[in-house]
């Protein structure tokens, strides 16, 4: 399948004027894109007890899966930070439990543009699974 790669990070940069940051400021939109072209974005949530805060990578998820997508493509990730944010410890696992095959693409907010590419198998080499 090709992937248009703008298309996505445009739609996470989308997605992350939707972050609720109101502690850190520090706002994030993903995207997810499946076989059949649909893109699911979402952003990241915070609370004010700090470590019920959720990342825009697993809100992008969880809203895909509950929404009965089962495969994924690839994923998009847009802040502002230099060479685009990397995606946490906590969202490689859930990414490669539920989207193993995915491409993974990250990109400042202030230069759509430049996109680093990678995978998920390669951000988590080996993760942790219960079922095959
Ligand atoms: N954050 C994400 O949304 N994705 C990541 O991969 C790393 C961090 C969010 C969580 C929190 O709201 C803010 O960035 C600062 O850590």
């Amino acid at each position: 399948m090709k992937i248009d790669v703008q298309k996505l990070v445009q739609a996470a940069a989308r997605a992350r004027a939707g972050a609720v940051a109101p502690y850190s400021k520090f706002k994030v939109g993903a995207a997810l894109l499946t076989p059949a072209g649909r893109i699911i974005g979402g952003a990241n949530v915070e609370s004010a007890s700090y470590g019920l805060t959720c990342c825009a990578e697993r809100i992008a998820l969880f809203k895909a899966l509950t929404d009965g997508e089962k495969k994924f493509v690839a994923v998009a990730v847009v802040a502002r930070w230099d060479g685009g944010p990397m995606p946490c410890g906590a969202c490689r696992q859930l990414l490669a439990e539920y989207a193993p095959d995915a491409r993974v693409f990250v990109a400042d907010s202030a230069d759509l543009d430049t996109v680093q590419k990678f995978t998920v198998r390669g951000l988590l080499p080996r993760a942790f699974r219960l079922a095959s």
